[in-house]
């Protein structure tokens, strides 16, 4: 996931932090019962996933602290949500003829990937070899395309906090998900890339709001300033007609142990739908609420009208757990993000929910992960959004880390995370990544800026299974 300006975000947090209890800014609409089931829809993509990036990645609010610093001169600056033991979801894409595996985003608004003959850059900015961004592919030629046309006078420029970043040219091309294909789309095209490759993915799709896109006026990135906003592919889908409802839809399955162990896809991931509702089974718990906006000037959730939408932002009202009493209240500054793969929570509920683990997970800072025995029990996760309830299946739970504690007992990893105090000096938003979504279908509407959650049917596939068994040694990703 992407975040905009890391200042505008401190903005956004010292506010919610300087109140002794936290605030809530609501949008206006009541969250209602979808009026009836939401129809399916005109295209269905299936999802594959790759396994785990291999390297350590660092903590989301790591990732925050570093944007900090990171490039001035844009006024939006973008950071990539890197969690430990990353599961990125990827689909087929077509640029005109050329077929790429790309990352399904919905913290990001951009579409790229690589062009032939791309400079590669380790994250100190030194050259490296192409192998090194290990992107899936050789990249985009744009001279073998037809539909192919370059946008001169602009470029595309994004960063990410664990230090990744890309830039180069842009370029409007027929690009096809399914067989879903729009025409012109505004797309990056990547001539100078530091990226954390899986050996899969040759770049990434983002279906996040047009103000999250990141071209920029001039050729030059060092210069940039002035963004040129634009529609993202499925904005681009609903403005050409191609679409009978102006939804996309996600449904996630959790990933299989043995999946993530190996090198290679699972190719069962769940969907990617555009028109309608993701095709796999869902309870009746379903309610749809207002995307919340944000005062552009300042950052903050608000309701009022001219609100401006960045993120997929939902208000959720409270947390809870199998056993725990406490409420926790929380905050509208929750993102549904799938290229996070952990929930991050307030700080006060991920202790807890941690502590009612049997036995307990025990918090690992430099991980950025609350580890414990793979044979632990573990407590069902409630999240309420609009008054409705929905459960986190234990499983989602229980990640494998491949490494065993002095016993020899398998380890864990719980799949939420501290995302830092409600209140307090520093302040934060939080997160419903991977963890949550496998157990939801979301569905986003982009003209009422409304998105539709509902409880999936419990899935046990085998992969499900596989995860509740406790794994045998696998090797160590991260060092
Ligand atoms: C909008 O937010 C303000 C706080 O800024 C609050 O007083 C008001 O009740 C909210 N209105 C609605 C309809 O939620
Ligand atoms: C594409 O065409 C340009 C201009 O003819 C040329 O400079 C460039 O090397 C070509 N790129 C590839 C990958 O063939
Ligand atoms: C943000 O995006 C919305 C569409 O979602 C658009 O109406 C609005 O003008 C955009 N605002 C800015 C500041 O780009
Ligand atoms: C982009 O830059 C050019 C050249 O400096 C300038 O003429 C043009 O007005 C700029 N466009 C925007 C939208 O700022
Ligand atoms: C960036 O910020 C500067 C200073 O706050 C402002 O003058 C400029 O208009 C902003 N540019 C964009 C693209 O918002
Ligand atoms: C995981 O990989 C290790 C070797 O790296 C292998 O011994 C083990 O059986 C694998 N486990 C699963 C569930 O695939």
């Amino acid at each position: 996931m992407l975040f905009s300006s890391a200042i505008s975000l401190a903005a956004a947090l010292s506010l919610v932090s300087a109140t002794p209890a936290i605030r809530r800014y609501v949008s206006s609409a009541a969250p209602r019962k979808p009026t009836s089931p939401l129809p399916a829809a005109d295209y269905s993509v299936p999802i594959v996933a790759s396994v785990p990036r291999s390297k350590a990645k660092q903590s989301l609010l790591q990732s925050l602290r570093e944007s900090q610093a990171a490039k001035a001169g844009s006024n939006f600056t973008t950071v990539l949500a890197g969690s430990d033991f990353d599961e990125e979801y990827l689909t087929n894409v077509k640029f005109g003829a050329q077929e790429f595996m790309l990352i399904i985003d919905t913290g990001s608004s951009d579409t790229w990937a690589p062009q032939v003959g791309y400079a590669c850059f380790n994250l100190e900015n030194k050259p490296v070899s192409q192998s090194q961004c290990a992107f899936g592919t050789a990249g985009f030629d744009t001279n073998a395309s037809t539909t192919f046309r370059t946008d001169p006078g602009t470029n595309f420029n994004i960063e990410y906090a664990d230090g990744e970043f890309l830039s180069g040219t842009v370029g409007f091309e027929t690009v096809t998900v399914g067989n879903m294909a729009v025409a012109n789309q505004e797309i990056g095209v990547v001539n100078k890339a530091a990226w954390d490759g899986d050996g899969f993915n040759s770049g990434l799709i983002g279906f996040a709001s047009p103000n999250l896109t990141f071209v920029f006026n001039g050729t030059n990135p060092n210069d940039d300033d002035t963004q040129l906003p634009y529609n993202p592919f499925f904005y681009s889908a609903v403005q050409q007609g191609l679409v009978s409802h102006p939804f996309f839809s996600v449904a996630l399955n959790r990933g299989s142990f043995a999946a993530e162990n190996s090198s290679d896809l699972d190719p069962n991931l769940g969907f990617i739908a555009f028109g309608g509702i993701a095709p796999v089974e869902v309870t009746d718990a379903a309610v749809t609420v207002p995307i919340q906006g944000y005062n552009a000037a300042t950052f903050t959730p608000e309701n009022g009208t001219d609100v401006t939408y960045f993120y997929y932002a939902v208000d959720v009202e409270r947390m809870s757990f199998t056993g725990n009493d406490l409420v926790f209240g929380t905050t509208n500054n929750i993102i549904l993000d799938s290229g996070t793969t952990l929930d991050y929570v307030p700080t006060d509920v991920a202790d807890a929910f941690a502590a009612a683990f049997d036995p307990p997970a025990i918090k690992d800072d430099d991980f950025g992960v609350y580890t414990v025995v793979c044979s632990a029990t573990v407590p069902e996760f409630t999240v309420t959004i609009g008054g409705v309830s929905f459960t986190v299946d234990p499983a989602d739970n229980l990640f494998p880390l491949g490494i065993q504690d002095d016993e020899g007992n398998d380890l864990c990893a719980s799949g939420t995370f501290d995302g830092g105090p409600s209140t307090g000096a520093e302040g934060n938003v939080f997160i419903l990544g991977d963890t949550f979504l496998h157990n939801v279908v979301a569905t986003f509407n982009i003209e009422t800026d409304e998105i539709t959650i509902s409880q999936r049917a419990p899935y046990t596939s085998e992969s499900n299974n596989a995860r509740r068994r406790a794994p045998a040694s696998v090797r160590r990703r991260n060092v």
